[in-house]
């Protein structure tokens, strides 16, 4: 067993590394190590809390049995999940997160040991921590229960929207603090743990509520607001258990997943407040192929060969990908063909809108792993100014991120957000499989425009015809 003083220095040792492991995970190439750095931190932080002062010997046969139950279990979903499945599975984690918070405090507030000794101010101070930590990881459990729910389709994406919602909300809100005010002064234990059971289901029903009123559109927003409150949620449990590095830990990702949140809304050009009010982004997600948007003019479909022929003549071409390359597995496809234009002196370069697929730095990290060199890949504020003076823009699989109705029709439910302006090109080529909508589910003006042209299939098939057309 450890003494305090080595688990001390071993959980200064695991804050260091996952500061370090966040300040790598700001940049492409150095993620790996920033990677490496959050792995090696978490190792260490639980060996210094199974083997710490604070288990005793008989408990850690069951630590250790509990711990090998719930690293299969994740192991095998991390084998087993696609890329595209992955903004469900962290939804997923996020739930366990507020369920963790909710079942450490409920054991806490029942176990004689933990208030022992305790001073009442000290005691009165260790239950607001309590009832805060339950209070928002059952918010945190049932609201990335919906967003999992929506993320895979299960729940439809349309936001739902309660009559008098906002009053909903506020009598819930005060309803808690009632509640709040009788846990405090509860007689016994039996009283306490009726006031902290209504105030669980009411925060069960708020996290519905919330997530359920929030449009497809707005998802990425919801799901790094959950992953915020996730942060929060373990911060929480941290003080319940008195616990310095669960509280560090917990801060760092609540509060860098607001500061995402923050990202994502000026990325969207949102308010997050609105967002978080709920209501916008009413377009339900596209999730079958079929869901074909009204037809609005016609389009001008083009071949694999004659795209290659566009592609070769060009002196400047820019890649836009979105979530269809990830489903296709396309990007290995799509760097073997950005080596052969670059060989021939094209100047290729990949746009990258920062919501593209379903999770934030999706492309990124799939051009990473088809080794696309970091220098070209540009972000949308980066390279928008350059399509007028750009031959051939090529979306692959891409579809709001490229919708000028987000500029031309203040209607749309995409309005507002900024988008990669590739019908500025001279020409622009959409691969997709068929006429259907994006996420968001609004139809796209681009297909119809004059210079546009759409090349039909499966963009990681279209793209090797387009590959041996070029060789060939
Ligand atoms: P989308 O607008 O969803 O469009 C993707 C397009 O890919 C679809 O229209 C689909 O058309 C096509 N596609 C699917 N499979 C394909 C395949 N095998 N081959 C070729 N094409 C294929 O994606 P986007 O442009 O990347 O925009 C992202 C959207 O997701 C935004 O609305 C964003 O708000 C939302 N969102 C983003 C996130 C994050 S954090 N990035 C999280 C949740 C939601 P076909 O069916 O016709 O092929």
């Amino acid at each position: 067993m450890m003494s305090s003083s080595l688990a001390t220095v071993s959980y200064i040792g695991a804050t260091i590394l996952f500061i370090l492991s966040l300040g790598g995970l700001s940049n492409p190439e150095s993620s790996r190590r920033g990677n490496l750095y959050g792995m090696i931190g978490m190792t260490l932080a639980v060996l210094a809390t199974v083997f710490g002062p604070r288990v005793s010997a008989a408990g850690l046969p069951w630590i250790i049995a509990a711990m090998l139950v719930g690293g299969s279990v994740g192991l095998y979903a991390a084998r087993k999940v696609q890329m595209t499945q992955m903004p469900e599975l962290v939804a997923l984690m996020h739930s366990l997160v507020g369920l963790a918070a909710c079942l450490v405090g409920f054991a806490n507030y029942i176990d004689p040991m933990a208030a022992l000794n305790l001073s009442s101010a000290e005691k009165a101070i260790h239950e607001i921590e309590t009832y805060l930590g339950i209070l928002i990881g059952a918010v945190t459990l049932s609201g990335s229960l919906v967003a999992f729910g929506k993320l895979s389709g299960k729940i439809g994406g349309k936001p739902v929207l309660l009559p008098g919602r906002h009053f909903l909300n506020l009598a819930g809100l005060l309803l808690v603090i009632v509640f709040g005010y009788q846990f405090l002064h509860a007689e016994s234990v039996n009283a306490g743990m009726t006031a902290l059971t209504v105030m669980t289901v009411i925060a069960l029903l708020f996290g519905i509520h919330m997530v359920m009123a929030i449009g497809g559109a707005d998802m990425p927003v919801v799901v790094s607001m959950l992953n915020s409150y996730s942060g929060w949620a373990a911060a929480a449990t941290g003080f319940m258990l008195n616990n310095d590095l669960l509280i560090v830990t917990g801060a760092l990702v609540g509060s860098s997943g607001a500061i995402l949140s923050y990202i994502m809304c000026r990325a969207m050009n949102r308010n997050f407040f609105s967002v978080i009010a709920g209501g916008f982004g009413g377009g339900a997600p596209a999730k079958k192929s079929g869901d074909v948007a009204q037809p609005a003019g016609e389009v001008a479909p083009v071949s694999a060969t004659e795209t290659a022929e566009l592609l070769r003549e060009s002196k400047s071409v820019i890649i836009v990908p979105g979530y269809g390359m990830a489903v296709a597995q396309a990007q290995h496809t799509v760097n073997e063909i950005t080596q052969l234009l670059r060989e021939k002196g094209v100047n290729v370069r990949f746009g990258i809108h920062p919501v593209a697929g379903r999770m934030p730095g999706h492309m990124n990290v799939l051009l990473a792993e088809a080794k696309v060199p970091y220098d070209i890949v540009m972000e949308m504020d980066e390279i928008n100014a350059d399509f007028p003076d750009t031959d051939v823009a090529i979306v692959i699989g891409a579809n709001d991120i490229v919708n000028p109705a987000a500029q031309e029709e203040p209607g749309s439910p995409i309005a507002g957000m900024p988008v990669l302006e590739v019908w500025k090109a001279k020409t622009s080529i959409v691969m997709k499989r068929s006429m259907a909508s994006g996420y968001a589910g609004v139809d796209n003006p681009l297909f119809y425009k004059d210079n546009n042209r759409m090349l039909f299939g499966d963009a990681k098939k279209m793209l090797e015809e387009v590959l041996a057309a070029l060789r060939g």
